[in-house]
């Protein structure tokens, strides 16, 4: 288990991190092995903070099973009674439902790992999704249309997988965003390829998108990094951040081919001159936003979920305007995942409960919400289907994967 690795995680998440000792959690059985387990690899405040209601502890304590946890089996029901007694879920901000003209239909289906943690959904022309089950170290695929579920067991051990992306030849592109290298697997042949980092510090690639000459751009966040892979030589070249501890995160492709990415680290935005690498930030009104996810619109106008704030961000790099539109649930809501169809913008509040689905239309600058019926466990990434008629979402942290279908 590289647990350096899950340091960087918990550092970069845990804000104020003071470790909780373990004489302070709370007595009774199974304390002993939620202070020696669980805190080998991130710190306590990863669960005493938040916590889980009973129905998602269970999840979680098979998710950490899945990355290495050593809990003896015949303990496993003594220690989930225990965090689900200790750490109950901090009340969440309630999904504020907004009607409106648009009808859609939700679908989901369990995965078949228990704890899988279903990161980043992918919509394939073929009409089938694809997951990236990351603690379960597998790719999964659903066929909505019959519900069969196959799952694929990535090569490499605990790599982690993460964003998603299919190539013209209908091969699925990955991120191993724990093992650090870029993944290829060809569902014809079920073999993996691995594209290895020339740089042992660009350890976390994250979100990969091909352009249209067949380069696949991908951002890593940790490492600070921007990459572009050519996978006819597998020649790998990084750039990194002008700014330390900047996070690239989200990444879109403008009508010109040109890479935007937001960095979420920061309040900025990004782009990459395709040909001189050359690095352009773009400050954002506020100092206390951090753009998580990124979308763009026809018109190459970038739209940015707002994770920190709780606002959906419209940011035109052409005029160096920017707009805020605080999202329907208010403040504390997190929001994530978001993707643009035919220009209109949808996003996840993954902080409400249950997570909110966002639609706004630019045009009329309106929203309308939805809750998603199975809690959607924090969606941490959504697109839209090849045909356009919905969306693919990742329900992380119910171990689903949904077909919102739009009327
Ligand atoms: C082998 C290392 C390891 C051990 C041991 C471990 N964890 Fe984790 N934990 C992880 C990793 C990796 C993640 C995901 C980090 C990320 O992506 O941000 C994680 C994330 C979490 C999260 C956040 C889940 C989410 O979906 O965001 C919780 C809660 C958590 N761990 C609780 C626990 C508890 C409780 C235990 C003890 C039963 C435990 N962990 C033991 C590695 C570990």
């Amino acid at each position: 288990m590289k647990r350096h690795r899950f340091w960087l995680f918990t550092t970069m998440l845990v804000a104020v991190a003071a470790p909780l000792a373990a004489q302070e959690l709370p007595e009774g059985p199974g304390k002993d092995l939620v202070s020696t387990v669980c805190t080998s690899c991130h710190e306590a405040r990863r669960f005493t903070n938040n916590g889980y209601s009973p129905e998602d502890w269970p999840n979680v304590v098979a998710m950490m099973q899945n990355v290495g946890a050593p809990i003896p089996p015949e303990r496993v029901a003594e220690l989930t009674a225990y965090l689900i007694k200790n750490f109950p879920e901090r009340p969440k901000p309630a999904a504020v439902v907004i009607p409106g003209p648009v009808k859609v239909t939700f679908k989901s289906w369990p995965v078949p790992t228990p704890g899988s943690r279903p990161h980043d959904p992918l919509a394939t022309p073929d009409g089938l999704i694809w997951y990236s089950g990351q603690a379960a170290n597998k790719l999964g695929r659903v066929d909505p249309k019959s519900g069969k579920i196959d799952e694929f067991t990535i090569k490499t051990p605990t790599s982690g997988p993460h964003g998603l992306v299919d190539d013209k030849d209908g091969n699925i592109w990955f991120g191993a965003n724990w093992a650090g290298y870029v993944g290829k697997f060809d569902p014809k042949t079920g073999s993996f390829t691995e594209f290895k980092m020339p740089d042992p510090k660009a350890r976390d690639p994250h979100t990969p998108l091909f352009d249209k000459n067949g380069i696949l751009w991908f951002t890593l966040q940790t490492a600070n990094m921007l990459g572009r892979l050519d996978p006819r030589t597998g020649d790998v070249k990084l750039v990194t951040m002008p700014v330390p501890k900047s996070q690239p995160y989200g990444l879109v492709l403008n009508s010109k081919g040109v890479p935007f990415f937001d960095l979420f680290g920061s309040n900025r935005l990004a782009s990459v001159d395709p040909t001189t690498f050359e690095i352009h930030e773009y400050a954002l009104p506020n100092p206390d936003t951090r753009p998580r996810r990124l979308a763009i619109t026809s018109d190459d106008v970038l739209w940015y979920t707002d994770y920190s704030r709780g606002f959906l961000g419209r940011y035109d790099p052409k005029t160096g305007q920017a707009k805020e539109y605080a999202s329907p649930s208010g403040k504390r809501t997190f929001p994530y995942g978001i993707t643009a169809l035919d220009d209109v913008l949808w996003y996840v509040e993954g902080g409400s409960k249950p997570n909110l689905l966002v639609r706004f239309d630019p045009k009329t600058e309106k929203f309308q919400s939805w809750a998603i019926p199975t809690g959607g466990g924090v969606v941490r990434n959504m697109m839209a289907t090849r045909d356009g008629k919905g969306l693919v979402i990742a329900e992380s942290g119910v171990n689903r994967i949904g077909l919102v279908e739009i009327q």
